[in-house]
């Protein structure tokens, strides 16, 4: 795991490290994984052309996020499960996270608790909400969170009606059962069982408390689970968590101009380009594609940050170039998490800090506010 030179070999790593269900259910995008794709295509195709004879002998890759400094524009996105990789994945990568000095954000349906990831990890931590059917339980885990101190509110908005990830689905013969394939390729992993399944199947432990009592447990539960989400969530949600939530508020899930303007005048401190990794709507726009336009129409009102796709340090820098604030990454991370638990999050991070590292020096650049966009072809 520490001689992996890439995120790919990384993930190479995770792929023999998990059952296939576990390796999937990270992968997969939604349908016929179109989004998914044009989000490398969209990276791939930006081209980069350098300054050349700048003495960049000193430079680093800080940014000024809400007031604070970062030691790079990196941000673990919420990704939910964190614990099928790994037992108590959730804190492994906030502990990562907290230790290479960049924010982490934990997901509504995460396998811990969201006091006890703030308790154990330290550093920057934010809070993603999915705003759930009932709304008292929403209020409930933003004034949980509010108390635990985290410092930003992330409310997803991209998910009211779930992706169709059939990888994932193919993997189950009803919901929350392994296919006897998948059983099978579960005992091939006895050290992932030993980690993993030795504490008991992971459950969601954040939200455990509005579950009812036949939805407590891994296999009655995910049935259930699905109730819990609704596609009535609207601009109305953001009013009343903009009174409830004192900090930074961000809507993650924002991907055009009339949205991002509405965003800004709802108060909102930024807002998240993204489409789930391509796990949402297959068809959708790469967050790249449209970065540029909504930047330029709000980009002085609110923080922007974009993701989907990013793999390589040189994507975070061509992502600064068109005017993004910071880049959240979720693969990448969780890569890593299963390839090695916080270690291997440790050196997904790594990685990609040096290869941003490495571009900037190439670019002629010693910060990330030098690199401009008229360097992007
Ligand atoms: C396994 C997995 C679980 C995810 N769970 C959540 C979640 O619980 N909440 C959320 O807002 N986004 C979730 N996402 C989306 C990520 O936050 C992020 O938008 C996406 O992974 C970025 O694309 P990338 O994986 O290509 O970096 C999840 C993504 C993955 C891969």
């Amino acid at each position: 795991m520490h001689r992996a030179l890439s995120i790919d070999e990384l993930r190479g790593i995770a792929r023999r490290a998990v059952p296939n269900f576990a390796f999937e259910y990270v992968e997969g995008g939604a349908e016929d994984e179109r989004a998914l794709h044009w989000n490398r295509e969209a990276l791939d195709a930006i081209r980069l052309i350098p300054n050349t004879l700048v003495d960049t002998s000193k430079r680093h890759q800080r940014i000024t996020l809400f007031g604070e400094e970062s030691s790079s524009p990196l941000i673990i996105g919420p990704t939910g499960l964190n614990g099928m990789l790994r037992y108590h994945g959730d804190a492994a990568i906030a502990r990562a996270a907290a230790k290479a000095g960049i924010p982490f954000t934990l997901s509504t349906v995460s396998n811990m608790r969201l006091e006890d990831v703030a308790e154990n990890a330290g550093g920057r931590q934010w809070m993603q909400l999915y705003v759930l059917k009932d709304r008292a339980a929403s209020r409930d885990i933003v004034s949980r969170a509010e108390r635990a101190g985290y410092e930003a509110l992330v409310v997803t908005t991209d998910a009211n009606v779930f992706g169709y990830r059939e990888w994932d689905r193919r993997n189950y013969r009803a919901p929350g059962k392994l296919t006897l394939r998948s059983m099978i390729d579960v005992a091939r992993h006895p050290r992932w069982m030993l980690d993993v399944l030795s504490h008991g199947v992971p459950w969601f432990d954040n939200i455990v408390d509005f579950l009812p009592p036949e939805a407590k447990s891994a296999r009655t539960g995910v049935a259930y689970f699905h109730k819990l989400f609704t596609p009535d969530i609207s601009w109305d949600d953001i009013a009343w968590l903009r009174e409830a939530w004192p900090r930074k508020l961000l809507i993650k899930g924002v991907m055009n101009v009339s949205d991002a303007q509405r965003a800004a005048a709802a108060g909102c401190d930024g807002i998240i380009l993204t489409n789930h990794g391509g796990r949402q709507l297959d068809v959708c726009v790469a967050p790249i594609e449209v970065l540029p336009g909504i930047k330029h129409v709000v980009g002085n009102r609110m923080t922007i940050i974009v993701d989907s796709g990013f793999r390589r340090g040189s994507d975070v820098v061509k992502a600064m170039a068109l005017g993004a604030d910071a880049v959240m990454i979720g693969r990448a991370v969780l890569y890593g998490l299963a390839a090695g638990g916080e270690a291997g999050v440790s050196r997904a991070i790594e990685i990609l800090t040096d290869e941003i590292d490495r571009s900037l020096g190439q670019l002629g650049c010693r910060t990330l506010v030098e690199v401009q966009p008229g360097m992007i072809r």
